[in-house]
């Protein structure tokens, strides 16, 4: 029987934003919408997509270089790769086992999984199960989407919403609680709410088959994050055992600013804790986003090594999941 860690820890973060810019007044016109409706209706700014020489294996692939040398832990380390994603184009191999022969590691166990935008904080409780199951050691948890591809520029509810971009961090054993006890599940009632505007059969059987894109009934999932997640977010911190005084920093899914402001009112969360607003400049980010969203805090000096995260995320499915992170 393989021995387990007694706790398990991030060990380190890598992300990479996507490089082209794309301000709200390139995406307005075919949407008949404003620059003041977009930033009031979402607080998104401006968003982040892919650049001619960028796809969804390299932006993955410079996370988890990244994330490996922040980690002071070498490819061949790796035991496990797990990527969330929901969109990569290949629906086999998964992206990871790509990734795991590029990264140079040696055989690790590679899959992806699909929690849209409530994957990587799904992957990373995989991962700190895993860590201490002692079935790994040490996992690299991604969390990638290139959402503009998916996305139709004429749909209203959605054309300004999402970016492109990467985040991975390595999970190893630890001596001392780094990750804390997951709070997950779903809501099938709603399992179209968000979803892929059509199956892959029916754009086959199209005489101009076109790329599908991801639809949502917007109205819907405003409400249901808005209420139902704060709850959730609530009870991820009794589970851990701690208050919302203890935590340093709020890194929910980046989905809609008045979202997250919705949220941190409902918590009540007390004036100490830094709340994550990385969808201002990057736009949402599904599986990405919170990873994305921890790089942004410590580039602007809200995050130090040792605070106490709460992440939560939520998105198709309707899926969530949350649990509290010692950040690197
Ligand atoms: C998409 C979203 C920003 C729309 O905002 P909203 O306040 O719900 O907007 P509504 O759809 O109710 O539309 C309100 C009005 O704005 C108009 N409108 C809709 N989209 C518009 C756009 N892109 N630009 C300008 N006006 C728009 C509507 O026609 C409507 O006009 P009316 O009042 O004259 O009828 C919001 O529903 C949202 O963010 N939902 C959650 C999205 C999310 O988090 N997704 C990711 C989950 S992982």
């Amino acid at each position: 029987m393989p021995v387990g860690a007694p706790h398990a820890t991030v060990l380190g973060l890598g992300v990479h934003r996507a490089k082209r810019i794309v301000p709200n007044s390139e995406v307005i016109a075919a949407i008949d919408s404003s620059d003041e409706w977009i930033q009031q209706r979402s607080g998104i700014k401006e968003r982040r997509w892919v650049g001619p020489d960028e796809t969804l294996e390299s932006m993955s692939l410079e996370a988890c270089r990244l994330a490996l040398a922040n980690a002071s832990i070498e490819p061949a380390q790796v035991d496990a790769i797990i990527v969330a994603t929901c969109t990569h184009t290949m629906q086999t191999p998964a992206l990871a086992a790509k990734l795991a022969h590029l990264l140079g590691t040696q055989s690790p166990a590679a899959f992806d999984i699909s929690a849209a935008c409530a994957g990587f904080c799904h992957a990373l409780s995989l991962a700190n199960d895993m860590v201490r199951a002692g079935t790994a050691r040490h996992v690299l948890v991604v969390g990638a989407e290139l959402l503009s591809e998916m996305t139709s520029r004429t749909d209203r509810g959605t054309a300004f919403i999402f970016g492109d971009g990467a985040g991975a961090v390595v999970v190893g054993p630890s001596d001392v609680p780094g990750i804390g006890p997951v709070v997950w599940g779903s809501d099938g009632e709603q399992f179209d709410a968000i979803r892929q505007s059509t199956d892959w059969r029916e754009v086959l059987a199209s005489e101009s088959p076109v790329m599908p894109y991801i639809q949502m009934d917007g109205g819907a999932v405003f409400r249901w994050a808005s209420f139902e997640m704060a709850k959730i977010a609530q009870e991820t911190l009794d589970r851990t055992g701690i208050s919302v005084e203890d935590i340093d920093l709020f890194i929910p899914h980046q989905a809609n600013m008045r979202i997250i402001d919705a949220m941190a009112r409902a918590m009540k969360l007390p004036e100490h804790v830094r709340i994550a607003r990385d969808i201002a400049e990057q736009g949402n980010t599904s599986a990405a986003s919170i990873p994305l969203a921890l790089g942004r805090m410590y580039d602007e000096g809200e995050a130090r090594s040792g605070d106490l995260a709460l992440f939560i995320a939520f998105g198709a499915g309707l899926s969530y999941a949350a649990q509290v992170v010692r950040v690197p």
